[in-house]
């Protein structure tokens, strides 16, 4: 059993190994990502007041030159994990770094745009006193992505770029977090947001459904036992079956709809069922903050940081969210579906 799990890893990694040029890679011309923390790469930084914040070590330390980069994570998270394996350096820029230089959202450099804020949601309430980028300000900041791009290279060859183009979407967790999620409002929203992306031209979708964020070590507290929150998992689990439902009806609806849903509660519980064979040793407590603290500046850390699940109370380390994009891009049906993330790339 056990050897058979080690030998499908090994084989994922010569599968990704093979990969790893892109066969197709040129295919994407750009990576446009939205979502909250689990993606931001550092547009909260550029937000004076706001209270989610990561550009302080030890975030960052696992990254090249040790550096915080407004990350929630020791190193690369899932958004950079993605764009690796489909060919890019890491994840492209959060956009309000590129408005400040002039050549920012301009071509031939130009390869995408991340506009992912931690904190955020899918409902506007959603993190609204901390001040962050909620998902329908990002639209409207897409939305002028689009018409610089148009501006540049005109209408035709703008909607060919963006429909060859992934639009990654991670959100939904802050939303069950804040208890604002209902079973009602949220699948709704999601049809909202993905038909004003399909409107601007988008046509390529990998959505990352909600992790078992009830399993997050800033949630086992409020079980006695230690155990995973199971209310919160529930929440989980309905988004996503229900998120499955929308997403093919919508492509029913519009067949040049291409999408990916990444079942993350799936692949999450999974890894923390097997930890060892994904050679993790700690899959409850937190890297940074001693397990149970918050993770700020004067937190202590531990060494052994591959071999953790979370960094810190709520986000996952750049081993864990590697092990997540390599399921993404190449996992089977259970983890990944209607298609997986290398066929979503696909020209
Ligand atoms: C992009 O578009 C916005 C709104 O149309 C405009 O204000 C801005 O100057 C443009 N930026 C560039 C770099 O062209
Ligand atoms: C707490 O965790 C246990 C497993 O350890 C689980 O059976 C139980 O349902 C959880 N309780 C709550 C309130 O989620
Ligand atoms: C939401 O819907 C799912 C089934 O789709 C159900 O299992 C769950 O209990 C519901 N949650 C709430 C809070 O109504
Ligand atoms: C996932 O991606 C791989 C590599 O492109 C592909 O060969 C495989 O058929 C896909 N798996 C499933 C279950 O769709």
């Amino acid at each position: 059993m056990a050897y058979r799990h080690v030998a499908s890893l090994l084989f994922l990694s010569s599968v990704l190994a093979m990969l790893a040029p892109g066969l197709c890679g040129a295919a994407v011309p750009a990576l446009f990502i939205l979502g909250d923390s689990t993606a931001d790469v550092g547009t909260n930084s550029f937000l004076t007041n706001s209270k989610v914040r990561a550009d302080f070590l030890a975030n960052g330390i696992d990254f090249p030159n040790s550096r915080p980069t407004g990350r929630f994570s020791n190193g690369f998270n899932s958004a950079d994990q993605i764009a690796k394996l489909m060919g890019f350096r890491r994840s492209p820029q959060p956009f309000l770094y590129l408005v400040t230089i002039k050549a920012g959202l301009r071509r031939p450099k130009f390869r995408g745009v991340n506009f992912a804020s931690g904190g955020a949601g899918i409902l506007d309430i959603t993190g609204k006193e901390l001040v962050v980028v909620p998902l329908s300000e990002q639209i409207n900041q897409f939305a002028t992505v689009r018409s610089n791009l148009t501006a540049a290279m005109g209408a035709t060859k703008t909607a060919i770029f963006l429909s060859k183009s992934v639009f990654s979407i991670s959100i939904g967790s802050n939303d069950i977090f804040g208890y604002f999620a209902t079973n009602s409002t949220v699948p709704k929203e999601q049809f909202i947001i993905t038909s004003s992306l399909y409107n601007l031209g988008a046509r390529k979708f990998g959505i990352i459904s909600v992790p078992p964020v009830g399993c997050c070590p800033s949630q086992r507290i409020f079980n006695s036992t230690g155990g995973c929150l199971e209310i919160q998992n529930d929440f989980a689990r309905s988004f996503h079956s229900q998120l499955s439902t929308l997403m093919s009806r919508i492509s029913s609806e519009i067949p040049a709809i291409k999408y990916s849903i990444g079942n993350t509660y799936e692949m999450t519980m999974n890894v923390i069922e097997n930890a060892p064979l994904f050679g993790l040793k700690d899959v409850e407590t937190a890297c940074c903050g001693s397990g149970t603290q918050t993770c700020t500046p004067e937190a202590s850390f531990c060494s052994n940081r591959d071999e953790y699940l979370f960094w810190d109370l709520y986000h996952p380390t750049q081993a864990a969210s590697l092990l997540a994009a390599q399921t993404l891009y190449i996992g089977e049906k259970k983890f990944v579906s209607p298609i997986n993330f290398s066929e979503l790339a696909e020209c």
